[in-house]
C-alpha cells in the first residue's frame, strides 16, 4: 500500500469508528415547537422564544436541558415551582431573571411563561395562571443572592412535593445529581 492509500484507509477506519459516537452525542439544538394550547399564555410567543435563546439558552440549553452539564434541569420540571405563591416568586427572583436586561416587564413575563409552559412541559399544576407584568415588576425587586438561593430552593421544592405532588427528585437540581 502506498502511504497515501494507507492514510486514506486509516482515515476511513477512524471515520467509521468515530462517526456513530459523534452522532449519538449530537445535542438536540432546535427550540421546541410552541403548542397551540399554551400560546394564549404569552402576548408574543415567538419573541419569548428568541429572548430565551438569547438570554438563557447559553447556559440552560435551547430546550431547558443541559445533561450531562451540572445545571438545574428546566425541561419538564420547572412548572412544579408554580405550586405556591412563594415558589412562583422564586422563579422571578432568580438572579438571572430579576436582573435580566429586559426592562419591559411584559416581555420578561412572556419569557418566563415560555420557560414554565413550553420548556416545563406538563409540570405546572393544573389551572396554573401565567405570570403577569405586574407580578414580574414586583418580584424582581427582591432578587435572590447566590447565598440565599440554595436553602430557599430546597424549602420551596419541599412545599411543591407536599402540596402539589411534585416528584421527590425536585429536591435535586436535576434528577440524579448529588445535591
Ligand atoms: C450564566 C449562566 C446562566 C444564565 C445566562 C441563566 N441561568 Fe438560570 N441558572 C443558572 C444557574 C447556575 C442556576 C442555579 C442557581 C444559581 O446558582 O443561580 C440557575 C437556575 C435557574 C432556574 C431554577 C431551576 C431550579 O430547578 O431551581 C431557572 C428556572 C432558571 N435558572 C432560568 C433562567 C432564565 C429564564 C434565564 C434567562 C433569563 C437564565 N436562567 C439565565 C445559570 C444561568
Amino acid at each position: 500500500m502506498t502511504i497515501r492509500a494507507s492514510l486514506i484507509a486509516a482515515a476511513t477506519l477512524l471515520g467509521a469508528l468515530t462517526l456513530p459516537a459523534l452522532h449519538a452525542a449530537e445535542p438536540d439544538n432546535h427550540s421546541p415547537d410552541i403548542p397551540e394550547a399554551v400560546r394564549p399564555m404569552m402576548e408574543d410567543p415567538e419573541l419569548a422564544q428568541s429572548d430565551f435563546i438569547e438570554q438563557c439558552a447559553g447556559c440552560h440549553g435551547v430546550r431547558g436541558s443541559t445533561v450531562p452539564a451540572h445545571l438545574p434541569e428546566i425541561k419538564d420540571r420547572v412548572g412544579w415551582f408554580m405550586c405556591t405563591p412563594e415558589s412562583r416568586a422564586y422563579l422571578l427572583r432568580l438572579p438571572n431573571v430579576a436582573h435580566s436586561r429586559l426592562t419591559d416587564n411584559h416581555q420578561l413575563a412572556d419569557l418566563m411563561n415560555y420557560v414554565v409552559f413550553v420548556l416545563g412541559g406538563k409540570s405546572a399544576p393544573a389551572g396554573t395562571k401565567p405570570f403577569t407584568a405586574e407580578e414580574v415588576a414586583h418580584e424582581r425587586q427582591f432578587a435572590l443572592t447566590s447565598v440565599s438561593l440554595k436553602a430557599e430552593r430546597l424549602r420551596l421544592a419541599n412545599d411543591a412535593i407536599h402540596k402539589c405532588r411534585a416528584p421527590a427528585s425536585l429536591r435535586l437540581q436535576y434528577p440524579g445529581s448529588a445535591q
